[in-house]
């Protein structure tokens, strides 16, 4: 036990057999997956799954899979002291960290993938990336046994092959997916805001600035969704520290991309700011009535 009192398991048997007495006792059990260094917008995921069921695992695992060979694993900021007191501080029951030589063994060779979902997006500048996504999640899935499972809106396409995933192979699990919290510039809380200068930082800002921009384009009677990534575009191109790698209009269940805004579609982006890619998406809604 920590001082905080609040168990932290890191092996899988162990945290197999924790779970298993609470379902056993009737208990509900909620998971909240993480790779930790977690800030507000995790915690707002603790706390979701706190109102909506009787026990509540966070795991934090920083998986070696989800990264490509040119990405940031190594450097992934990590704290786990820091995290396991602010989860027990919003009312988490359980700590899962393990280590990943204790959920990859040297004869792991498994491979959970959803196909036409991941292609698009986030799945063309980070290729093999959902499937490192979607493997870690069966298994912790499968380890956890949870009655529901909280990701945030801020991973939109991520969260969409959660659900997916979790249909397509009969989880039973119930996909829960919490609103982006933001800072009062408008960032999105991210671990990754970490990378960035203060400088950095304040650009950063211009993610969210060209989902509104492009909100108030629609609202007032653009509806052709090439026009809209268009203005986003020129608004994400004045900052000179920034490098566009994707802008897009989508359905906002398909995700496939809308030419003609005639409903509500989501807008997603990812921006290099410096040397670090982030990501935002706003929910956009041609009829001016709706929020
Ligand atoms: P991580 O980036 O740590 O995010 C964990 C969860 O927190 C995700 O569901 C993510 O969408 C949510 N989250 C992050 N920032 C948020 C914000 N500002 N507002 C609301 N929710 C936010 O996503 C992952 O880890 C991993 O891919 C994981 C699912 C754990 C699999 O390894």
């Amino acid at each position: 036990m920590e001082m905080s009192e609040i168990p932290v398991v890191t092996s899988p048997a162990g945290m197999a057999a924790m779970t298993e007495r609470w379902r056993l006792a009737g208990e509900t059990i909620a998971l909240v997956p993480t790779m930790g260094y977690l800030h507000e917008g995790h915690a707002s995921l603790i706390r979701r799954a706190r109102e909506k069921a009787g026990k509540v695992v966070v795991s934090i695992f920083v998986n070696p899979i989800q990264f490509g060979p040119n990405e940031d694993y190594a450097s992934y900021p990590r704290d786990l002291k820091g995290d396991i007191a602010l989860a027990a501080a919003e009312g988490a029951d359980l700590i899962f960290a393990p280590e990943a030589a204790a959920l990859y063994g040297p004869d792991f060779q498994t491979t959970v993938s959803v196909a036409k979902i991941t292609q698009g997006l986030c799945g063309t500048s980070r290729p093999g990336h959902f499937a490192g996504v979607t493997t870690v999640v069966a298994l912790l899935f499968n380890l956890v046994r949870p009655h529901l499972a909280v990701f945030g809106a801020k991973d939109y396409q991520q969260a969409a092959v959660i659900r997916r995933m979790s249909a397509d192979l009969f989880f039973g699990i119930e996909i829960d997916v919490a609103p982006i919290v933001r800072e009062s510039s408008g960032l999105a809380l991210s671990s990754r805001n970490s990378y960035l200068s203060p400088q950095e930082r304040a650009e950063a800002t211009v993610l969210f600035q060209s989902l509104r921009l492009a909100e108030g384009v629609v609202r007032s009677g653009e509806r052709d969704a090439g026009k809209v990534i268009e203005a986003m575009r020129e608004l994400i191109d004045g900052v000179a520290s920034s490098r566009i790698d994707y802008i897009a209009i989508v359905d906002p269940d398909s995700l496939e991309p809308v030419t003609v805004i005639d409903r509500d579609v989501r807008a997603l982006l990812a921006v290099y700011i410096g040397t670090t890619r982030l990501i935002d998406n706003l929910r956009i809604s041609p009829d001016p009535g709706r929020p």
